[in-house]
């Protein structure tokens, strides 16, 4: 199955099956996975830009790229690259396409996955930027919802937290808006509320959604997606300290409910520990199913 697009920037651009592609494909690597994989990227190599920080994104991705006998060169560290010297996305890109056969970068700035991938020879995946896009991210987490609830269409998602900087629960709402009666309900602070972009497109596609700071109203959902207030992305250091705990889940909240909690993680505070034992508590399956997500993706993306 061939995909639609040779770029993957941002989950507007799929289409229905391409999410289903993927789905299957990230299935089908589970199985490669439960043999130890395998050496059908042989002789490819993937390099890992990472200008802002990141450590499962870009573990999963380097992980992906070996267990299918693929290599991986790296660079990461803003404040070590030349990009840090003055040098522009589009050049970066331009010269990292002379070593690599594909490209995953994740960036601080909005857009500056479009504008590498304008210029990219070689495939080229966005990996995270600024508060954008998160489009694996998406995937995984589609994935992990088919696979703790056994399906997507009908269900009831809730996404709790800084949805405003959120780039995951974005890229997620535009992949979840492909498939039939999900209702979103969105529960965040007055000041952290979902992006125009994002409303204005469900509003589009005629889907359902709530907006609310109640967090109760997640608790009865079908997925309850939690998300960490974005520190990095605060002017007004002040306001990040009075919303940061805004919201914080813990084992009592799920006293004899069924929700699925999912978390992209890294989490700081917003869901207790006590959470981790609880068989709804999905979030370190969540993070493992980024590997055969960005497999089957890689495979994909260079066959
Ligand atoms: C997320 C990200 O980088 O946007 N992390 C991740 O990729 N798993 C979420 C976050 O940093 O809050």
């Amino acid at each position: 199955m061939l995909l639609s697009f040779r770029h993957l920037t941002s989950t507007k651009q799929l289409t229905r099956a391409d999410a289903d592609a993927i789905l299957a494909g990230a299935t089908a690597m589970d199985q490669v996975l439960a043999k130890g994989g395998d050496e059908r990227l042989k002789g490819k190599v993937l390099a890992a830009l990472f200008y802002e920080p990141s450590t499962r994104t870009r573990l999963s991705f380097e992980t992906a790229m070996l267990r299918l006998g693929g290599s991986v060169i790296t660079a990461d560290g803003f404040q070590f690259s030349s990009l840090y010297k003055g040098e522009t996305v589009e050049d970066t890109i331009r010269m990292v396409n002379q070593y690599a056969d594909i490209i995953a970068m994740r960036h601080p700035e909005q857009g500056s996955a479009d504008r590498a991938a304008a210029v990219s020879d070689v495939p080229f995946i966005n990996a995270g930027d600024g508060p954008g896009q998160h489009p694996t991210q998406a995937l995984l987490d589609l994935y992990t919802i088919q696979k703790e609830r056994g399906k997507i269409e009908g269900l009831r998602i809730a996404m709790v937290g800084d949805l405003r900087y959120g780039r995951t629960v974005h890229s997620l709402s535009f992949l979840l808006g492909l498939f039939a009666d999900v209702r979103f309900t969105f529960i965040a602070p007055a000041e952290l509320t979902m992006p125009e972009k994002v409303t204005s497109f469900l509003h589009e596609k005629k889907l359902f959604f709530e907006e609310t700071g109640d967090f109760a109203a997640g608790l009865d959902c079908d997925v309850l997606y939690m998300t960490r207030i974005q520190e990095e992305r605060f002017a007004d250091h002040s306001e990040y300290e009075r919303l940061k705990l805004v919201y914080q889940l813990s084992a009592t909240h799920l006293k004899g409910k069924k929700v699925t909690v999912m978390h992209p993680l890294p989490r700081v505070g917003e869901i207790a520990t006590d959470v981790d034992p609880l068989p709804n508590a999905a979030y370190f399956r969540q993070a493992r199913n980024g590997v055969p997500v960005r497999m089957a993706l890689l495979e994909m993306l260079l066959s």
